[in-house]
């Protein structure tokens, strides 16, 4: 039988999130020995950070949104806002007190224990002085993207396993404080369990939760031999994918090729058009905070002034269609004007990316029988107009986008406005906030756009 090791984690002094450790049995310095993945495919992930101060208590919060979990995302969000709640509370009440000579604090982080295929991991560190729950804390919430549904620690285990699990975990605890483990069994939340990259389970104990007097967090590590037959079936593809993560996430509202499914999520597209413009680039970076993608329709001589720009909009992701060569009016053209017109744009763009557009936005969204016989491609028109060349005015562009946007929308912009470029921060931040994908007009249809695109699916859902 394989050893059991415990070690006690213990917290930095300045307020921060501890990760010294020691281990008890041993003495040596040991880092916490869970896994901490880095959550490389997870699409549209934002991290909101708060902080500020009550009193003279000062807290500061983080917390991801996962727009492809949305149940996480709010399991999570709630753990945040009623922790911070009853610290706030206890601030006001209390009038933030000194404790033991420092000034009470409250400070919550978190990492991912798991972010790959079809099973998300996120544990906070939640350091606390003064008020209930003072001390340093850790709490694990777990997500079962085949259910949907977020899972507490313990589902990591088989509910029939249970007993199995607690004497284990009795066991490990030996060294350290066996009889509170025995004694109180009512005491303890057992809400952090977690896998170390070679699959044995950490379980780790808020501090004083037992080794009661000792400074630090608890935390037995119950061997991947023997605890492999107490795991449940989620916690089987939990521990498979700390130990060989998938190379993408397997959630309902992500393709195999790792793209969004806006069938299964929300999604809306961004489109700008007239561009590209001495704005586009600060529009590009904008967009790459939010990691949103978006199509750019052109004007075939901007293309021919700004090559390198478009070519920095593809290389990002982003979708560049056709918006015409100098934005006349098509229906005004022959039918041999309308393909010579388009054609001529398309190889412009051709030129500067290496790539052929699939889609065209007909200028002023103007068509008829023979613009839609002569287009080589689908026509793009849009479900919400922003009329950001009318209102130039970033706080109407960011109303006009925002108010109006469902699953499925394609927004219109227009990226030679600098008031637009201006309200894109606020359109992601808000939109973010609902659970949007920001995705290409290719990829709100899937890949397949109809003939003459409006509004794209919303998912059923949603
Ligand atoms: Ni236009």
């Amino acid at each position: 039988m394989a050893a059991l090791a415990v070690v006690t984690l213990t917290s930095t002094s300045c307020g921060g999130i501890g990760q010294a450790s020691t281990v008890r049995q041993a003495s040596v310095r040991s880092e916490d020995p869970v896994a901490t993945v880095a959550p490389t495919w997870i699409r549209g992930l934002r991290v909101v950070r708060d902080n500020g101060k009550e009193e003279s208590c000062a807290w500061s919060t983080t917390y991801p949104q996962i727009p492809s979990a949305q149940p996480l995302t709010d399991a999570l969000r709630r753990l945040v806002e009623e922790r911070r709640a009853a610290f706030l509370q206890w601030a006001r009440e209390s009038g933030c007190g000194e404790q033991a000579g420092k000034a009470p604090e409250l400070n919550m982080g978190f990492g991912f224990v798991a972010a790959s295929g079809d099973v998300i991991g996120v544990r906070f560190t939640v350091y606390q002085l003064g008020g209930a729950g003072d001390g340093k804390s850790t709490t694990s919430l777990w997500y079962d993207g085949v259910k949907g549904q977020v899972v507490p620690a313990l589902s990591l285990i088989d509910a029939a396993s249970m007993n199995a699990f607690e004497e284990l975990t009795g066991k490990a605890l030996e060294g350290i404080d066996r009889q509170a483990w025995l004694a109180d069994r009512s005491a303890r939340t057992l809400d952090d369990l977690a896998f170390t990259k070679d699959g044995d389970l950490v379980v780790t104990f808020d501090e004083g939760e037992v080794a009661a007097g000792a400074v630090g967090q608890a935390q037995a590590v119950l061997p991947r031999a023997e605890v492999e037959p107490l795991l449940s079936d989620f916690g089987r593809r939990a521990r498979a994918q700390v130990m060989r993560p998938a190379d993408r996430m397997a959630l309902p509202g992500y393709t195999a090729d790792g793209s969004v499914d806006c069938r299964q999520v929300k999604c809306v597209a961004l489109t700008f058009d007239d561009g590209p413009s001495p704005y586009t680039p600060r529009l590009l970076q904008y967009l790459a905070r939010y990691r949103a993608r978006a199509t750019f329709f052109v004007v075939g001589q901007n293309v021919i002034a700004r090559p390198g720009v478009v070519r920095g909009a593809v290389r990002a992701g982003h979708e560049v269609g056709n918006h015409s060569w100098s934005h006349r009016d098509l229906t005004g053209l022959s039918a041999r004007g309308v393909r010579a017109d388009l054609a001529r744009t398309d190889q412009a763009i051709r030129k500067a990316t290496g790539v052929t557009p699939t889609l065209v936005r007909p200028p002023y969204g103007a068509f008829d029988r023979v613009v839609r016989r002569q287009s080589p491609h689908p026509l793009v028109l849009w479900s919400v107009d922003t009329l950001d060349w009318l209102y130039r005015n970033s706080g109407h562009v960011t109303r006009a986008a925002v108010g109006p946007a469902r699953p499925g929308s394609i927004i219109l912009f227009h990226d030679i406005r600098p008031t637009t470029v201006a309200a894109i921060p606020h359109v992601l931040k808000r939109l973010a906030k609902r659970g949007f994908h920001f995705v290409t007009v290719s990829e709100l249809y899937g890949g397949h756009p109809p003939a003459l695109a409006i509004h794209g699916p919303s998912p059923r859902h949603p």
